[in-house]
């Protein structure tokens, strides 16, 4: 079971990220979420429950396709995420759209209550086991859908993580393990390379039909993170959750660190002067069982 009472860490991180989170100007969040919704086949009329909803990159897509007659509902554990999606529910006049804190290993609603669980980029920080997925289906109706993104760790077996690119993996990933160790808030997802249930597509689709899911679809696809320059992915990966990483390394440590991530990403600018990314996200939905 993912660390159920252990959330301060991530709490305290999504709060401090919240106001520049998704604001870098590099399209990440964004596209993600817009390709789950479109994933999900969720459809006009739908209810809809996103965790760890955030600042809205699958929510406001999502509420688009629903419309008017039926409902997005968004939870997440930071209060801050939560204050600035709402300001830009009420800005866009949604009214069938509702956002609220809440821990979403819990969902805190009604058995059968939604069409469709949702979750970009969120569930894979705390889902270890089938177990941690039995609360999504426990609030889906019988035939709902599951469907969720994650960057992928479908290469962690060897060391990668999908989110840096090749160039500087080596030397990021031993600052990005001692992070994830130090935070002591939900286990390494990293700790047991290809044990985690992420690792490969057999591995999700076990974990999902142990839960009790059926029909499980996982696609990996690569979005192109495109940035002007190396010091341009830096600023982004601040305004994600990789800001957990870099606030643990020292000062000094830090500034040298960013200096030659910088100097190696310059490295692959293209003739318009930009550097193209390509981040392994993988998508994957399923049914709850009919009766
Ligand atoms: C990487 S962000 C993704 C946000 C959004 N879905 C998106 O795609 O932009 C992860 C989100 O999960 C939230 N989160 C982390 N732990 C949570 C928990 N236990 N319950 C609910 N939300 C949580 C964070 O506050 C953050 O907003």
């Amino acid at each position: 079971m993912g660390n159920a009472d252990n959330t301060g860490e991530m709490h305290d991180l999504f709060n401090r990220t919240a106001k520049s989170y998704d604001q870098s100007g590099v399209e990440f969040f964004g596209p993600i979420g817009r390709r789950l919704v479109e994933f999900s086949e969720i459809s006009a009329g739908n209810s809809v429950l996103d965790i760890g909803s955030g600042r809205g990159a699958a929510l406001f897509p999502a509420a688009e396709i629903v419309g008017e007659k039926g409902e997005v509902v968004g939870v997440d554990i930071s209060e801050e995420m939560v204050k600035y999606a709402q300001e830009d529910v009420r800005e866009r006049g949604l009214g069938h759209v509702a956002v609220s804190v809440m821990n979403g290993q819990r969902p805190e609603f009604d058995e059968g209550r939604f069409d469709a669980v949702i979750g970009s980029c969120s569930l894979f920080i705390w889902v270890k086991s089938a177990d941690d997925v039995t609360p999504y289906l426990r609030v889906l109706r019988q035939g709902g859908r599951f469907a969720t993104a994650a960057p992928s760790f479908f290469s962690t077996a060897r060391g990668k993580w999908s989110l840096f690119p090749e160039i500087v993996n080596e030397l990021l990933m031993p600052y990005m393990l001692q992070s994830l160790k130090q935070s002591g808030a939900y286990d390494s997802q990293f700790a047991n390379a290809g044990a985690n249930w992420l690792a490969t597509p057999e591995s999700i689709e076990k974990t999902l039909v142990e839960a009790g899911f059926v029909d499980v679809v996982v696609r990996e696809e690569d979005l192109p993170v495109v940035v002007n320059s190396g010091e341009q992915w830096v600023e982004f990966t601040y305004t994600t959750g990789m800001r957990g990483m870099w606030e643990r390394i020292e000062e000094k440590e830090r500034a040298e660190v960013v200096a030659e991530v910088s100097r190696r990403l310059d490295t692959l600018r293209d003739e318009n002067g930009l550097i193209t990314v390509p981040v392994p996200i993988v998508y994957i939905r399923a049914n709850a069982a009919k009766a």
